[in-house]
């Protein structure tokens, strides 16, 4: 009767596994499974593995014990699971993976790619009610690489601080998706969230403040640099790595309260407490914001090893830059630059020479690949350097500026990417200054290729990015609310093949994951059909 069960349920499991498709992002290539040829996890006897995948084994491990309910191997299994390294494969996150009953065979260009085998296993083992254990799995052959390189989430602790554990726990729910980077925006109006050693005061006066817009409660909070050293190390286990931002010219009220000399009028300006742009930027006249910026960008590359590093960039022209125009220093500067025109272009041109400036610092001495948020009225992109399109409905022009000038661009247009945005009307308790509503529709709409000739994918697109602006994310469980299912999405669209994805289908890969999630505990919106 037990052995009747058993098989009952082994067979109940299988048809299940045959209609789940559950991958998220969809691979490039997979095989009709087999659900006649099964593998019986429980016949697992042994683990084949180089000392050089010994993360990419814990991971293994770890998939094996909450999926399939095994804490040791079977000594008498006879199927096997086997980890590898194949430098066959094209790209350096594409893997291969194979199923049969004599066991799982990954194999990845580098670790990270059988990293991505694994997330995939994983997700083959998650059945359509994401909450039995996982007997068996029909015979597969998956062939995987991804379309871009960069599959970003953007996390901005300023606004509303993150606490340094909270903020680790995004970092395996992207990389099931296959996401590897997240960009921590450290600095901004509202806060300075990162220590710097060489200047104290930016953490003892601007880490700490009463509310934000009309949300009166106490956000107060840092990183250290032992914390940001050990979350390097942590997401390195999740193959993602950590891009740190600290803007200029503007977003800066934080650095500036604590140190007004980076100013044009040298006065204490409070932090502010609401959203919105400010007036307050760093003075590129003076050189105290040059040896500050040196100082700081010499401790965050002792910090983060990530080949990039991002300056920020965004909205110090709107209003256009007034506080230059009246600085004496400011038109020192001009005058020494030959800078002779009263429109206001010269400010862009300020602006640019103290990007110029900053840029060749951070590639001379710390061999570092600048990025920046694309402006209009900033039109080139220094050669080498990246650019991010975030502005609703300019997308085409940043990515205009980035062929003209054979560099990088990574796509988050606000009308797809912006995952801060309301996901439904009237979803967003908080004040919220008029942000428009991004659906999961609507996200799926998103192509990186943009409609592009082949060209501009191969040469320009780095990738895309989702961000998680703070202003109305008031809490740590908002933040997974807001980021998913969308960043499920956007993961897709950075990493699979336009032509394997679709809607529906998504809908119904989708929705076993995202059972999966509320299993764990992570929170998600249901506004996407699911109810
Ligand atoms: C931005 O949203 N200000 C980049």
């Amino acid at each position: 009767m037990k052995k009747t069960l058993a098989y009952i349920a082994i067979i109940i499991c299988a048809l299940q596994q045959s209609v789940a498709q559950n991958l998220v992002p969809v691979p490039l290539h997979v095989t009709k499974p087999d659900t006649t040829m099964l593998l019986v996890w429980k016949n697992i006897g042994t683990i084949t593995c180089p000392h050089t995948l010994a993360n990419e084994r814990e991971h293994l491990t770890r998939i094996l014990c909450e999926r399939a309910d095994i804490t040791r191997l079977n000594p008498n299994g006879t199927a096997c699971i086997t980890l590898g390294i194949d430098t066959t494969l094209t790209d350096d996150e594409a893997y291969t993976l194979h199923i049969d009953p004599n066991g799982v065979k990954i194999s990845g260009k580098t670790p990270a790619g059988v990293f991505y085998g694994l997330m995939t296993m994983e997700q083959l083992m998650i059945d359509n009610h994401a909450s039995a254990v996982c007997l068996t799995t029909p015979s597969v052959d998956i062939i995987d690489a991804p379309r871009t390189h960069i599959r970003e989430l953007m996390v901005d602790p300023c606004r509303i601080f993150l606490p340094y554990e909270r903020l680790k726990e995004i970092v395996p729910e992207m990389a099931r998706y296959k996401m590897n980077s997240i960009h921590l925006h450290l600095v901004d109006d509202q806060a300075w969230r990162i220590e710097i050693k060489s200047y104290p005061r930016l953490i003892s006066e601007s880490s700490t403040r009463t509310g934000m817009d009309d949300m009166q409660m106490p956000i107060s909070g840092y990183y250290t640099q032992e914390q940001m050293k050990d979350f390097v190390q942590y997401c390195a286990k999740y193959h993602v790595m950590v891009i740190p931002e600290i803007e200029m010219p503007g977003h800066e009220v934080a650095a500036i309260h604590a140190y007004p000399q980076l100013t044009c009028h040298s006065r204490q300006v409070p932090i502010r407490t609401i959203c919105g742009v400010s007036n307050e930027l760093l003075c590129p006249g003076n050189e105290f914001t040059y040896t500050f910026l040196g100082n700081v960008f010499r401790e965050l590359a002792d910090i983060f090893p990530c080949k990039y590093i991002h300056l920020g960039g965004d909205e110090a022209g709107n209003p256009a830059l007034d506080c230059w125009t009246s600085c004496e220093k400011d038109q020192q500067l001009k005058r020494r630059l030959g800078i002779t025109t009263e429109d206001r272009s010269e400010n862009w041109r300020l602006q640019k020479y103290m990007f110029d400036r900053m840029i060749d610092t951070l590639r001379t001495k710390y061999d570092k690949v600048p990025m920046f948020w694309y402006e209009t009225d900033f039109k080139e992109i220094q050669e080498g350097c990246v650019t991010f399109a975030w502005r609703h409905g300019l997308t085409q022009v940043a990515i205009d500026a980035a062929m003209r000038n054979n560099a990088k661009i990574i796509l988050c247009p606000g009308e797809y990417c912006y995952l801060d945005y309301p996901m439904a009307v009237g979803d967003m308790p908080e004040t919220n200054w008029g942000m428009p509503v991004v659906p999961l529709e609507k996200v799926y709409e998103f192509d990186p290729g943009w409609n592009m000739e082949k060209e501009f994918e191969q040469k320009n697109l780095l990738g895309i990015a989702g961000t998680l602006w703070s202003e109305c994310i008031n809490s740590p469980e908002r933040l997974f609310y807001q980021a998913f299912p969308r960043a499920m999405i956007l993961a897709e669209a950075g990493w699979s093949s336009k032509n394997n994805r679709s809607w529906p289908n998504f809908k119904r890969r989708a929705r076993p994951l995202m059972l999966d999630m509320q299993r764990r505990g992570i929170t998600f919106s249901m506004e996407c059909g699911y109810k």
